[in-house]
């Protein structure tokens, strides 16, 4: 059975980074799903397909046309890097991820990610519904006010703009919908928690490759 490791948790808590670098440290894939929903959203967008329209949806997810090649993301041909890093681009992930067609349209594509030697997987319902046989599960958060800043560090750093307040306030609306949602909300489950307000991403890292350790099976990696 190929090892899964999956790190579950609200916007912006870090996630990204951390699963990117356990898989890194480890020689995993690396399952940024999040990305999925952006790129549905942006390319109904991009069609002018409604985000209430779910059978539409649907279909826009089942025929994303996407690729992915060295840390860059291409949809239909054109580089999206940048443009699905947006927060407009993360409200519409959030809205279009709440309709059950397009999780389900999914899931296959998500599944296909494990591969050998192993996956670390990030997002929501990494652990609840895509792998549920993952052989460690960790749930990723930090408080609201350092997630907010965090976000605002990783925008400017794009040279997008941003405003501390917006973003809080974003946040907390995205991780509303994503919890209240009827299709695999956001929960911590059987997930260990690792709350990082105080952590550095290392910290964090360290934190999970200890766990991974631990976990039945696994030796000297
Ligand atoms: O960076 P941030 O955590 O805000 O967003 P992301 O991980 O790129 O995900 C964007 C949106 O997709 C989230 O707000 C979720 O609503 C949704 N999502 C989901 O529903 N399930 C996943 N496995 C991953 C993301």
């Amino acid at each position: 059975m190929i090892p899964v490791i999956t790190i579950d948790g609200p916007s912006a808590s870090g996630k990204g980074s951390v699963a990117e670098r356990v898989a890194l440290h480890l020689g995993f894939h690396y399952l940024d799903s999040g990305a999925l929903y952006r790129l549905t959203a942006l390319a109904a967008r991009q069609a002018g397909v409604s985000l209430e329209q779910e059978t539409v949806l649907q279909g826009v997810a089942q025929n994303l046309d996407v690729h992915f090649e060295a840390g860059n993301t291409w949809l239909g041909g054109h580089d999206v890097t940048t443009l699905m890093r947006s927060e407009s681009c993360a409200r519409d992930a959030s809205m279009v991820a709440a309709l059950p067609a397009v999780r389900r349209e999914l899931l296959a594509r998500q599944r296909a990610f494990r591969q050998s030697p192993g996956l670390v997987a990030d997002g929501r319902d990494m652990g609840s519904v895509v792998f549920p046989d993952a052989c460690l599960k960790v749930f990723l958060t930090a408080k609201p006010e350092i997630r907010a800043q965090r976000r605002y560090n990783q925008l400017i750093e794009k040279g997008m703009s941003a405003s501390i307040d917006n973003l809080l306030q974003d946040i907390r609306a995205r991780d509303a919908r994503d919890a209240m949602r009827g299709a695999s909300p956001l929960v911590q489950g059987e997930a260990h928690l690792l709350d990082t307000s105080d952590q550095t991403i290392d910290q964090a890292v360290r934190q999970i490759l200890t766990w991974y350790r631990d976990c039945p099976g696994v030796r000297g990696t």
